[in-house]
Formats: structure tokens, C-alpha cells, sequence
């Protein structure tokens, strides 16, 4: 069932809880891909009814970036869900959500701000107020949907942990569940920008998973210096790439890290043909 306005959706849920079922709810910007496909597969298994909301949030994105040409696949993302037994995909206008107060300005609009620790790092360090808007929007989500889980991908894991962050701090009735990162065959992780890169750039692109699968062999063979382990991604690295950053962190308090261990999680972000890729792994 495709849902555009707010009351309809807190409608269905209502009568759901009643019903004493589970509801699960999986936060996404749509242009769906098999990554996507992963966490809704997982909220289906898991949950009595799933709703899948695809809202390409204004306000999470900074001046210059792609929100005007976000890929925007509405009816093929509602097929995908129907097929893989989503009971919603809500789908709301900038309006339903914002009313008037769509632009990224705190001045009429109540944010909710992660910890600066958090977020004065990896892509929060270029992608400034982008953390406000992801939980600014997630927060509206849990209170409009009501979830009793809500699935989110470790391919954005600095999202991943400010978003448990925020429930802990913020005593939000829900439980987040963690998804692995989808990989094509190549190791190139998914994700919705990756429509962005021409083939050549694709083949660059494998740069990132390079470096992190690298890092990875040569801890487990028992280097643990980051300095020494970060100095192995330079042979990856060629005149396609413009590296943004290379950092080791805890995997749960993001503290950066001087010697790697088994709960050190590698951070990468690299510009391929003026596209702005993430990837990461954990130790
Ligand atoms: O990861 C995303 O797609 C977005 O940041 C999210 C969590 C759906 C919030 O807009």
C-alpha cells in the first residue's frame, strides 16, 4: 500500500498495535537497490508488518550537493517493496514532513542535533548540519511510524551508531537493528549514488574496497600501528581518486584510534569522477 500523508500511516499502525502485531520500520531515501533489499528482507522476516518510507529528506543535504538530481524511482522502489511483502511504503511530500520550513535553517524548525564528538568527524567533518537533518527526519519517522524495530545499513555506519546514539540519549522505544553491507561481486559497495559512475569509474571505484580489504589482511597478520596500516592504501590510490579521508574508530564511540584492534572500524570516503563514494570495515 503506497501512503503519502502522515495520518493515514499513524491510522494503519494504530490498528496493527491493537492487533498486538509487530511493526517494523526501514528508513530509506528510495532508489532501491539489492542493499536496500537486504534490510527489508530482514524487517519482514522479523516483524509482523513493515513499513518502508522513501522521502528524499531536504534537509540532510548541504549546499551544492545532489539533492535536486537524487535519483527519484518512486513506482519501481513501491514494486520492489510490494514484491518483497512490505504492508507500507509511505511516501511523503518535503511539505507533508516540513510544511513551509523545507530549507536547512534551524530558524522555524526544531532539530534534533547529534553530539558534536559524533559527528565533527569522517563525513561530518565536509557534510556540516547533514547529521541535524538524518536525525532530525529518522526522529519524525519513529514518531510517525511507531516502530517496534527499525532496520538501518552498516554501510552508512557513522549514521548507523549517531542514530543509536540518539535513541539511547533520547530513551526512543525502539530497537535498531544493524545490516550488513551489500557488495557486487567486484566488492563495490551498493548504493544509490553508484548510478552516478560511468564504467571506467566503477572500475576505479574498487579502490575503496581494495584499501579496506588490505587494511583488514594486514592487521590479522598483526599490524596494528593505523599509521603503518593507513600508508598501504597509497598503491591503490591513482589521479581518479581524490581520497576525502582514511580514519580508524572505535565502532561504537567513534574514538579515533592510534593502534588498531578487533573493535576498530576503518572509514573511507573518495571522490571517483566527481562522485562521493563511502565505504568501511570492521577489524
Ligand atoms: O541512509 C539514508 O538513506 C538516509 O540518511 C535516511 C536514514 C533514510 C534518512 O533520510
Amino acid at each position: 500500500m503506497l501512503l503519502h500523508k502522515i495520518n493515514e500511516v499513524r491510522t494503519q499502525v494504530k490498528e496493527w498495535k491493537k492487533q498486538g502485531l509487530t511493526v517494523g520500520l526501514v528508513p530509506t531515501m528510495g532508489a532501491l537497490h539489492n542493499g536496500h533489499l537486504s534490510l527489508i528482507k530482514k524487517a519482514v522476516e522479523k516483524c509482523d508488518r513493515v513499513v518502508v518510507s522513501v522521502f528524499v529528506n531536504p534537509i540532510q543535504f548541504c549546499p551544492g550537493e545532489d539533492l535536486d538530481k537524487y535519483p527519484r524511482t518512486l513506482e519501481a522502489d513501491n514494486k520492489m517493496c510490494e514484491d518483497a511483502g512490505v504492508s507500507i511504503v509511505f511516501a511523503p511530500t518535503p511539505t507533508e514532513m516540513y510544511g513551509q520550513n523545507q530549507m536547512r535553517t534551524n530558524d522555524f524548525l526544531t532539530y534534533v542535533i547529534p553530539p558534536f564528538f559524533y559527528v565533527n568527524k569522517l563525513c561530518g567533518k565536509s557534510r556540516v548540519g547533514h547529521f541535524d537533518g538524518v536525525c532530525t527526519v529518522v526522529n519524525k519517522l519513529f514518531n510517525i511510524v511507531n516502530p517496534d524495530y527499525a532496520f538501518f545499513g552498516e554501510k552508512d555506519a557513522q549514521q548507523l551508531i549517531i542514530i543509536q546514539k540518539m535513541v539511547q540519549d533520547l530513551n526512543i522505544d525502539v530497537e535498531i537493528i544493524p545490516c550488513p553491507i551489500v557488495r557486487e561481486e567486484s566488492g563495490l559497495a551498493l548504493s544509490s549514488r553508484n548510478k552516478y559512475l560511468s564504467d571506467d569509474d566503477k572500475i576505479q571505484a574498487l579502490a575503496l574496497s581494495k584499501i579496506l580489504n588490505n587494511i583488514k589482511n594486514c592487521y590479522d597478520k598483526g599490524i596494528t600501528d593505523v599509521k603503518a596500516l593507513k600508508e598501504t592504501a597509497f598503491q591503490f590510490l591513482n589521479e581518479h581518486h581524490e581520497l576525502e579521508y582514511l580514519e580508524f574508530c572505535d565502532s561504537e564511540t567513534l574514538e579515533e584510534k592510534q593502534t588498531a584492534d578487533s573493535k576498530t572500524r576503518v572509514f573511507i570516503a573518495c571522490k571517483v569522477g566527481g562522485v562521493r563514494l563511502i565505504d568501511n570495515i570492521l577489524l
